[in-house]
């Protein structure tokens, strides 16, 4: 079996980037499949949530991709040990150029959380017809998928997001509501899928579709990270 990585990203800030990537993690580690979360943003939310997992919590290797600082070998931070069945990568806010080609040329599959307001949904969408103009998308055979975040309870469809996906031809692959769940778990190193079943009936069912599509993915290509070291923009052989 390969190793299938996802990327989880929008160049907008605070759209539930970390959210998705550490309850998609927590959810294959608490499966008994291998999984490494990456972080490449430097404020290192990922890393903050995995450092503060209980210690008998279902494992989740770390790997560190941020920027180095100048004591640090990035390369070894960014590990990625060859048993990993799910790579889940999350990613900081305004990642474009280099750093953008580096992070779609490690993924199978592109998850985009959007929060339905107006102004994110227009910095969204000019990510995504980037990504589909310059993002070589296709012809790398990514999948990418847009989840609605932050869904208000009082409006749980918004039409402008609908509209702009079906000019794209795109589905809304899942809606998470606005839910003190997602911050309270953050919180405490768990995903929603490790607490109490009744705390988090809601907020599971809804994240399910996304395990399902990342799950569904067909077996990728070729194993693009795992066993490899990485330096910013060539790879050698670990
Ligand atoms: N569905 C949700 N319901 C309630 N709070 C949420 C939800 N999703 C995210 N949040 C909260 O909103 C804030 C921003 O979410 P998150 O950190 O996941 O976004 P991000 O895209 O990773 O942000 P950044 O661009 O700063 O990395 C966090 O405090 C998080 O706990
Ligand atoms: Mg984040």
């Amino acid at each position: 079996m390969r190793m299938n990585t996802t990327l989880v990203i929008n160049p907008k800030g605070g759209a539930g980037k970390t959210t998705v990537a550490i309850n998609l993690a927590s959810h294959f580690a608490a499966s008994n499949t291998a999984t490494t979360l990456m972080d490449y943003d430097p404020q290192g939310s990922s890393l903050h949530w995995l450092r503060s997992r209980a210690p008998g919590a279902a494992k989740i290797h770390g790997a560190n991709a941020a920027p180095p600082k100048p004591d640090r070998l990035r390369s070894f931070e960014m590990y990625v040990p060859p048993e990993t069945r799910q790579l889940v990568i999350d990613t900081p806010a305004g990642a474009s150029g280099l750093l953008l080609q580096e992070m779609l040329g490690r993924a199978h599959c592109v998850i985009i959380p959007v929060v339905p307001s107006s102004l994110d949904i227009h910095a969204t969408a000019n990510f995504i017809k980037d990504l589909l103009l310059k993002g070589r998308i296709r012809e790398r055979n990514i999948r990418l998928a847009v989840v609605a975040n932050r869904v208000r309870r009082s409006m749980p469809v918004y039409p402008p997001l609908e509209r702009f996906l079906n000019a794209l031809n795109m589905k809304l692959l899942a809606r998470l509501i606005d839910s003190d769940v997602y911050v309270h778990a953050a919180e405490t190193g768990v995903g929603i899928f490790e607490m109490d079943f009744p705390a988090s009936v809601a907020e599971r069912k809804q994240f399910m579709p996304i395990i399902d599509w990342v799950d569904d993915q067909q077996a990728p290509r070729d194993d693009r990270t795992a066993g490899t070291l990485y330096e910013l923009g060539r790879t050698r052989s670990a």
